[in-house]
């Protein structure tokens, strides 16, 4: 099993020179231009002293050929705070839209396609020399409030056609891989109850790979899943329905964990589990990575989390058919953390001023030591 190659090595030379530069101008053009606040809170803008690179490296710069390090992209951190473009485009080499390609996102009324927030991610990318992660195609969250419930099922069967076609067309060549279909078990491993499984049947799933292997034949499409990462009931699950819809010839090339993990109850055998589902065939990928912490962090935290960051960094690097760690946002300034796990945060690699934190030094380190082991 090969690792992906979705950047040539012309490519990622030409990316590597370009990003010190897009470093400095991206942190000059901040400061220079003063961007306007936003009154919203968690939409306001953060002034942060200016990022320079550790000494010690980038997590792009120091990572294994074919392996991607990539970051869940928010554009209020992009149009607001100055030091985060500089730190996208330094640290990683792969980008997923935290939102921004969403159904509710990219189609707010019927046949209208909202494309600039998934567009500007995906440009942005091509002048940083970064991968494009899709995300995500079919869920049961962000479905357009103009999608009815109560309509027949071939007219939801239709309309969820036409989504999948669209998205995976208009992004063709742009974005190699996607999460055809985003958390579709429950937590006993049956299929979720969802409107889709409600109204089309379990054969959904199958038609949304195949859908996307028509609008796009080179982009690799994945099932994206959480609570998977160890070896738990429903990772035995996922296990199963991924073998079962390749044995029946769906185009399923790969299996996302997403990996939203708290530091104080890791989960177990990581490395045992990413295998198990490589030797299926398909690639794997951490896809949403990020270790929450108890509120207010203490050193003890963010110990645990670093070590917890090492160790599914670890699982990735040992197992070939890994295509990926991807975190879930880089900064504590805009993760969705504290606003979903009350008691919790500061998940990130970077504080809310965009500094590195442990858990950054630890994957520094682990790149670090593969290099010089040539692991
Ligand atoms: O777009 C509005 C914005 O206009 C408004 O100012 C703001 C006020 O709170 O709300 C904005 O939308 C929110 C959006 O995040 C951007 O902040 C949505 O209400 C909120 O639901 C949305 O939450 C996202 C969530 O998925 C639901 O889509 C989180 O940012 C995002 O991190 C989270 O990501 C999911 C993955 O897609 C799938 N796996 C789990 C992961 C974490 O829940």
């Amino acid at each position: 099993m090969t690792r992906p190659r979705p950047l040539t090595a012309a490519g990622l030379l030409v990316a590597a020179a370009l990003v010190v530069a897009t470093v400095l101008l991206a942190g000059m053009a901040a400061v220079g231009t003063g961007r306007a606040g936003d009154p919203g809170g968690a939409g306001a803008a953060r002034s942060a002293p200016a990022y320079t690179p550790s000494a010690a490296g980038t997590l792009r710069g120091l990572a294994p050929a074919g392996t991607l390090i990539g970051t869940a992209v928010d554009p209020r951190g992009l149009n607001l705070d100055p030091a985060y473009p500089g730190v996208l485009a330094a640290e990683f080499n792969a980008v997923t839209a935290e939102n921004a390609m969403k159904w509710r996102n990219l189609e707010p009324s019927p046949g209208v396609y909202a494309w600039a927030g998934g567009d500007q991610i995906v440009d942005l990318a091509r002048r940083n020399g970064q991968a494009v992660y899709g995300h995500t195609l079919v869920w049961h969250n962000d479905v357009p409030d103009w999608v009815s419930p109560d309509w027949p099922a071939q007219r939801l069967r239709e309309v969820l056609r036409r989504h999948v076609t669209a998205v995976v067309a208009h992004y063709r060549g742009r974005v190699w891989a996607w999460d055809v279909v985003n958390e579709v078990l429950a937590e006993d491993g049956s299929l979720r109850d969802t409107l889709w499984l409600r109204k089309l049947g379990p054969g959904y799933v199958a038609d949304a790979f195949r859908w996307a292997r028509q609008a796009d034949p080179d982009a690799r499409l994945f099932v994206n899943e959480y609570g998977t990462e160890g070896r738990t009931a429903k990772a035995d699950a996922l296990l199963d329905l991924v073998r079962r819809l390749r044995a029946d010839g769906v185009p399923v090339d790969g299996v996302g964990f997403q990996g939203h993990l708290d530091a104080e109850r890791p989960p177990e055998d990581v490395r045992g589990n990413l295998r198990r589902f490589a030797a299926l065939g398909v690639r794997v990928a951490v896809t949403e990575l990020d270790v929450r912490v108890r509120l207010p962090a203490t050193a003890e935290g963010l110990r645990r989390q670093a070590a917890v960051y090492r160790e599914v960094l670890r699982a990735c690097l040992d197992v070939a058919a890994c295509a990926s760690v991807t975190v879930w946002g880089f900064t504590d300034a805009r993760s969705w953390i504290p606003g979903y796990h009350q008691g919790y945060g500061a998940a990130c690699l970077f504080d809310a001023d965009f500094r590195p934190k442990p858990a950054h030094a630890a994957l520094l380190d682990e790149l670090a030591a593969r290099r010089r082991t040539g692991g």
